[in-house]
């Protein structure tokens, strides 16, 4: 089938190139020149493990342009993927839903096509993007484009990190469309990974367990909250086990241990049950927020989810509260940020704890200097502004620091040369954001070790 996707960033990208490997053939467009002139030269603009292994076995049906018309004229499906970034009123930004919608009906060819909202946006965008594209449609042509198209909802479930994986294995595949000939379109493109009839690449192996894809089908608005509901439990779930850590560091308990046993009842789960520094990340934050603001127009509150993000950035001052009842005065104190990137494996900076963490402490008048395996180029390219020194170099990182903090959990940071960093440091603390790091070997080595809720 031939596809389009409106939006090469991190949701674009990835599904475009899992498309393609399932013997799709797609495009992907971005307004963004530079960024596309990079695709076309092999190279990616954002890390995903896997990103370049699995698009070199696609590399034939896979195409990247800034051209509208050669994306879009002859495509069965459009997914749009843009961002959707949250404003200061807690509404996401849809300027460039708007205006990718805009151009999809100015250059819809002449066969049925299927345009799929894949970015996550506010319930009644369906049918605000079908508005835009028919008017926009009918500018271009002076008439109406009568059953020439039908608009979808597809949300998006990867994770960063390993949204190949996701975009190939998902747990469920959700559609919403009022219209059963979208339906049947979206099913047929799917149908490789809901049957998993795809050989499985070698570098990312089908779980053993995965039967048949669920695939889910709604009404647009439904499939639009779905998405939120489903992040904001997510969210939920972690702030709740960080509200349960601050009582267990009080109590004397240990957080791990009791995530570990109340997870291990069916009905609850384990997973999303690590306390620490909290969420961050492009989706959390902005989607809950989201929901509080759609709700609100709707003359609702969500008491559980705005509770939700208010634990959760309690959390990042809490490492904050911490260095200070260890080393009492943060000024002119020197502190290492063990990981930027909001979460392991991926590059993403956006609503990183470790960036708001270090904004703290210089505001605190102290030295932060950080490290990351591969958001370091990301943190020079869109955050110069902040004075932090970025180092490649853990022995930098280390050199007469007061602390470390372990921010992401990157698998790296489990087993590094503690000793020798202990040696380096003014004052041998490490604060575990992550409750990550095994404190007995972290003791051995001559560090005081500080986790959340233990
Ligand atoms: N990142 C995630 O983990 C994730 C997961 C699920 C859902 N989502 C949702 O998917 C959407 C996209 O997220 P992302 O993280 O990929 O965003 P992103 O910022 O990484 O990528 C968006 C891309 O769209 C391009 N763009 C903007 N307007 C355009 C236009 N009119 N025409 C062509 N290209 C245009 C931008 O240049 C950018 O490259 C968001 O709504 C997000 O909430 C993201």
């Amino acid at each position: 089938m031939r596809v389009s996707i409106v939006g090469a960033g991190y949701v674009g990208i990835t599904t475009g190139v899992a498309l393609a490997y399932v013997g799709h053939e797609v495009t992907c467009l971005d307004s963004d020149e530079r960024k596309v002139a990079l695709l076309r030269r092999g190279v990616f603009p954002i890390y995903e493990p896997h990103l370049e292994a699995l698009a070199a076995l696609a590399h034939s049906r896979l195409r990247y342009t800034s051209d509208p018309n050669e994306a879009m004229s002859n495509a069965e499906v459009i997914f749009i993927a843009v961002g959707t970034p949250s404003q200061a009123d807690g509404n996401p930004d849809l300027s460039f839903l708007r205006s990718a919608a805009m151009s999809v009906g100015d250059h819809l060819g002449d066969g049925y096509t299927v345009v799929v909202n894949k970015s996550t946006v506010p319930i009644g965008c369906g049918n605000w993007v079908e508005s835009l594209v028919r008017e926009a449609f009918e500018a271009r042509n002076g008439q109406r484009p009568k059953g020439l198209f039908s608009v979808a909802s597809n949300p998006e479930f990867l994770r960063e990190g390993s949204a190949l994986h996701d975009s190939l294995y998902p747990d469920r595949i959700v559609i919403g469309a009022d219209d059963a000939r979208a339906l049947e379109r979206l099913y047929a493109l799917y149908k490789p990974v809901i049957e998993q009839t795809f050989p499985a690449p070698i570098f990312l192996p089908r779980p053993e367990s995965l039967g048949a894809v669920p695939l889910i089908t709604t009404d647009l608005a439904s499939a639009e909250l779905t998405k939120y509901a489903s992040n904001a439990f997510l969210s939920l779930k972690i702030s709740f086990i960080n509200e349960i850590a601050q009582l267990a560091e009080k109590v004397g308990a240990d957080i791990t241990q009791i995530g570990k046993a109340i997870g291990m009842d069916a009905r609850i789960g384990t997973r999303f049950l690590q306390a620490g520094i909290g969420w961050g990340g492009s989706c959390f934050g902005k989607d809950t927020s989201a929901l509080i603001a759609t709700a609100s127009e709707y003359g609702l509150t969500m008491p559980i989810v705005s509770a939700a993000r208010e634990v959760n950035y309690r959390q990042r001052e809490r490492v904050i509260d911490k260095l200070l009842a260890e080393l009492k005065i943060l000024k002119g104190r020197a502190v290492g940020l063990l990981g930027l990137a909001f979460k392991p494996h991926t590059d993403d900076l956006r609503d990183a704890p470790a960036l708001d963490i270090a904004r703290r402490l210089i505001d605190r008048g102290a030295k932060v200097r950080a490290h990351d395996p591969v958001a370091l180029d990301r943190a020079r390219q869109d955050y110069s502004g902040l004075p932090i020194c970025y180092t490649e170099s853990l022995e930098t990182l280390a050199a007469e620091a007061d602390a470390l903090v372990l921010v992401t959990d990157w698998p790296e940071y489990r087993n590094l040369p503690w000793s020798a960093l202990a040696k380096l440091m003014r004052t041998p603390l490490v604060v575990d954001g992550r409750n990550f790091l095994e404190r007995d070997v972290l003791e051995r080595a001559g560090f005081r070790y500080l986790g959340m809720g233990r």
